[in-house]
């Protein structure tokens, strides 16, 4: 058996790359931690930001599109009021998807998707359903929301 003697030059070498190694790992912890601290505030940042652009992309799209039939309110008119406690509660959000994006055949909700011959994109129908969505908290209560049309 061969016995190497100690090489002082191999053994710092040996400690500068442990010690890079540690400050290497230590870094890696306080980001990842750091990461888990921030990462679900971002996420509930982005999709409050995500919800706040649809909502403004809805209000202008329901101005244009749906306030003359359904009020500027929501109160109704031609059409049945949308602003509505009982609406709201009745209806999810992928029921009042659909009836926008598909129409109610046989009445004067025509289509507004694009696949239905509308003009709207899937993006701007899910803003006019996140706006809607936007009325619940404070709706009136209007058990007759569809007074119009029966
Ligand atoms: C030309 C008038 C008119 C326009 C414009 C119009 N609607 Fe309607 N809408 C109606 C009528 C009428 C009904 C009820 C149809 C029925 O059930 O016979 C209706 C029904 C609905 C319903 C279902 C309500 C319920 O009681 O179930 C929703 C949701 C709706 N419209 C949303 C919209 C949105 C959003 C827009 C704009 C993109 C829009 N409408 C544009 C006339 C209109």
């Amino acid at each position: 058996m061969t016995y190497r003697s100690p090489d002082p030059g191999l053994e710092a070498s040996t400690n500068k790359w442990m010690a890079w190694g540690l400050a290497f790992m230590i870094m890696l912890i306080v980001g990842f931690v750091a990461y888990l601290w921030f990462e679900p505030t971002a996420r509930a940042d982005s999709l409050e930001e995500h919800t706040t652009v649809l909502t403004e992309m809805g209000a202008e799209l329901y101005d244009l599109n749906c306030a003359s039939c359904h009020g500027a309110d929501g109160e109704g008119g031609i059409g049945p009021a949308l602003n509505s406690q009982e609406f709201l509660t009745a209806a999810k959000d992928d029921q009042i998807t659909a009836i926008i994006a598909v129409g109610i055949p046989g009445s004067l909700m025509s289509a507004y998707s694009l696949e239905f011959g509308g003009p709207l994109t899937a993006e701007e129908i899910d803003g006019l359903t996140v706006y809607l969505r936007s009325w619940e908290e404070d709706a009136p209560e209007n058990p007759d929301w569809r007074a119009c049309c029966e």
